[in-house]
């Protein structure tokens, strides 16, 4: 993706004090980032370390792909800032220093690996009490579906509603401006995390979740063409923003809530 400069590959070199606090943190969610340790998870491209170290904050960058780091890299020497690029799997990271994160600031790369619930255990172990994890994510009834589903009536939902099932997810103009480009590169490998993989497997790991913003078209472009990507986002959001803060003494108590889940498969009434 790096050699096909993607979109997310391409590091951000135009950002000024103002823009990157527009970047990151719009709704002043994170409070004051001067000093405060932020991890970028999965995150590399040289976007949003870039704007976390133009803000004064200490900045670790962790990513799968060498390529994507050397954008980090070429971001911080373009702004003559300092991050630290670390190439690992966000499943596991055990090499990082425990508990030491104030902010965990995780693009969209979520749904790239099977099991979420086993990186919010990982976000668990790097995270401070207190801390802030922020992660965006598809919403599982639109993975896979995009203005091609159009039937004329409606946009046609024909994949099961299963978590960890791998999709294919075509690429859209987020990915490649030019589209005609986008196509020399096959389709992404994703997975569905269904809304109750989610919110259980953040709980279950002492997430409160503070949060969730929809992002949905509501661009204005009324009447959307039929069929289009404005007309499709503008019935379903095609992402999720979640943010969460680290607080398992505050979390329910895992055994209950697994009593409950069993109840559930069951197909009994659990108590309400
Ligand atoms: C869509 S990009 C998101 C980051 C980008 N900075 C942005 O602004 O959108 C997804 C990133 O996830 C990384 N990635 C995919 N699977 C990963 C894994 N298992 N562990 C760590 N990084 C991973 C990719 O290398 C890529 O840089």
């Amino acid at each position: 993706m790096v050699q096909a400069n993607a979109l997310f590959t391409r590091p951000r070199l135009d950002l000024t004090k103002e823009a990157a606090q527009a970047f990151v943190n719009s709704e002043g969610l994170l409070g004051q980032l001067s000093g405060k340790r932020v991890l970028c998870l999965a995150a590399g491209g040289g976007q949003q370390s870039a704007a976390f170290a133009i803000l004064g904050a200490e900045v670790t960058v962790v990513d799968l792909s060498p390529g994507q780091l050397a954008k980090d890299q070429q971001a911080a020497a373009h702004y003559g800032t300092t991050v630290r690029t670390v190439q690992g799997d966000m499943r596991d990271l055990s090499g990082l220093p425990q508990s030491s994160y104030d902010v965990v600031w995780h693009p969209y790369s979520l749904n790239f690996v099977p099991q979420c619930a086993q990186v919010f255990g990982q976000v668990a172990s790097v995270i401070k009490l207190g801390g802030i994890y922020h992660f965006m994510c598809a919403n599982p009834h639109a993975l896979g579906m995009t203005e091609s589903d159009w039937t004329g009536e409606g946009f046609l939902m024909r994949q099961p509603y299963q978590a960890e099932v791998k999709v294919e997810q075509p690429y859209q103009g987020f990915v490649f401006a030019d589209p005609a480009h986008g196509s020399a590169v096959p389709p992404s490998l994703e997975y569905r995390h269904t809304l109750s993989s989610l919110v259980n497997g953040l709980v279950e790991h002492g997430f409160q979740i503070r949060r969730l913003t929809e992002v949905v078209n509501e661009a204005g472009h009324v009447p959307y063409e039929p069929g289009s990507w404005d007309h499709f986002t503008s019935i379903v959001p095609p992402w999720w923003k979640f943010w969460c803060r680290y607080a398992p003494e505050a979390s329910v108590d895992e055994t209950s809530s697994r009593a409950y889940n069993q109840k559930e498969s069951r197909n009994e009434m659990p108590n309400t």
